[in-house]
């Protein structure tokens, strides 16, 4: 459990409660859905598409906002935390963005083909939110303390705004 900071200065809180929102839609879509039917992935996939695009500006917002400005900080006082440099190098979100434009040419074709799609959009969908969940906690346990221990309160008060602004959910 990601440790309690205050709400005003924690810049991770409302970004990941929107992106837990959105895992816990797409789950309870992709884990019932019978790619038998017509209009299961017609369905599906714009909303993953959707959903994918959002995660991926999220990342953009965090590199951009946050640890760029928390690289640099560190990078002042002398301090390397190797994980604020890599934090998205494993991102995999480009390969599954690219996968759901594919599936769009599925939605023609035989049966058994949208079955295997639909199976292989489980398991990579699936395999990937695995990482995702415990990713956002990584940020929220590691590098939120990291934030309250080298950023002032009126700093990360600021940071928190400029991070909400950007993310176009609002
Ligand atoms: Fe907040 Fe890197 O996901």
């Amino acid at each position: 459990m990601a440790p309690k900071f205050p709400d005003e200065v924690n810049v991770f809180l409302v970004p990941h409660s929107r992106m837990k929102d959105l895992v816990g839609t797409y789950m309870d879509q992709l884990s019932t859905a019978d790619f038998r039917s017509n209009g299961a992935l017609e369905h599906l996939l714009p909303l993953l598409e959707n959903t994918f695009t959002e995660f991926k500006s999220h990342e953009h917002i965090e590199n951009q906002y946050i640890m760029e400005r928390l690289k640099q900080r560190l990078k002042l006082v002398n301090v390397t935390c190797q994980s604020v440099c890599n934090c998205h190098g494993d991102s995999q979100l480009v390969e599954i963005l690219d996968l759901l434009r594919d599936g769009y040419t599925c939605t023609s074709k035989s049966l058994t083909e949208r079955i295997n799609f639909g199976s292989q959009l489980q398991k990579v969908v699936s395999d990937f939110t695995k990482q995702f969940i415990p990713h956002m906690e990584e940020e929220e346990e590691i590098f939120q303390p990291l934030l309250m221990k080298y950023f002032a309160y009126e700093e990360l008060l600021l940071l928190k705004q400029q991070v909400i602004q950007q993310h176009e959910f609002w």
